[in-house]
């Protein structure tokens, strides 16, 4: 493919921030029982999460979130400096990752370390991933929205197909140490699925803090952090004049940029790869 990716398992992943030595980390890596991951495809909260589990894990403190940019608080296992960011850490590690679940590494499946997999409607992740295209200059340019649909669906995207994600992630042996969270959720009770987030990770918090935390995490708050917003990243590598990182922040927004045609065509092709796995398409029900 383009000069700007290396194919790792028949992912497109970006050179600007992955290489063979980080690969080779990532599927050696050690994890302890006590690491908590952060598991998405691309476009679908990462950043968010990386903004509430900081706070969460450490009853309310804020250090981390405002101090350390998102990729340093909360590094992308398979992309370059994880080593140096994650070998001294002390515990409890949180670390990021776009990979599916056959990919990780084998300590991650015999470890008792928890996973948060984060899903968002996958015509809303198609959008967000379309003005990523757009603006990040180490991914390849999308093209028309037509065009980009086709790569999407075709999963010539960053990080392969959304679905071949989604079916990795579902039904796994190690449902007990999982928990599944939608992008949808959030924006419509964020202060009650960090709730849930804390019982899952056994952390007892206030009201206050569990209201502080989500306050810290909002899209607005987000927006004018600079340890969050990438806008410490140059402007030849992320170009804010195109889009911004933080975009939107809403959930539909698809219906700003689909066509009645190009839904139903996206749709269609979405379901029949689905097709008799255990993915759920919340668009079922609305
Ligand atoms: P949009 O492009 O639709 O705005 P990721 O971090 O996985 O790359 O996902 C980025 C998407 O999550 C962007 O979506 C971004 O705006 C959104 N996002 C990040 N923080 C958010 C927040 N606090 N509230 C709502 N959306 C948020």
């Amino acid at each position: 493919m383009d000069g700007k990716y290396l194919t790792y398992h028949g992912l497109l992943c970006p050179k600007e921030t992955h290489c063979a030595d980080s690969l080779k980390y990532f599927e050696e890596f050690q994890c302890r029982d006590d690491d908590v991951f952060i598991i998405t495809y691309p476009k679908s909260g990462t950043t968010w999460m990386q903004e509430i589990l900081p706070p969460l894990l450490s009853g309310g403190d804020l250090t981390a979130v405002t101090t350390l940019p998102n990729w340093e608080r909360v590094p992308w296992l398979e992309e370059t400096h994880a080593a140096l960011l994650l070998d001294q850490r002390p515990s409890p590690r949180i670390i990021t990752s776009h990979m599916p679940l056959h990919l990780m590494p084998p300590s991650f499946l015999s470890s008792k370390a928890k996973a948060i997999y984060v899903t968002r409607d996958p015509r809303d992740v198609l959008v967000s991933s379309f003005y990523f295209h757009q603006m990040a200059s180490f991914l390849d340019d999308p093209g028309t929205f037509d065009e980009f649909i086709e790569k999407f669906l075709n999963g010539e995207v960053l990080l392969g197909k959304w679905t071949d994600h989604m079916k990795s992630w579902q039904k796994t042996d190690i449902a007990n140490r999982m928990m599944y969270v939608t992008y949808e959720e959030m924006i419509k009770d964020l202060k009650g699925v960090i709730g849930s987030l804390s019982r899952f990770l056994d952390r007892d918090l206030s009201d206050e803090v569990l209201e502080a935390v989500a306050k810290h995490g909002s899209f607005n708050s987000m927006k004018t952090n600079m340890m969050s917003n990438y806008s410490l990243v140059p402007q030849q590598i992320m170009d804010t004049s195109k889009s911004s990182f933080l975009r939107k922040g809403i959930a539909g927004d698809w219906k700003n940029n689909f066509s009645p045609e190009q839904e139903a065509k996206f749709r269609a092709a979405i379901e029949e790869e689905l097709e008799g796995s255990d993915v759920k398409l919340r668009w079922n029900e609305e």
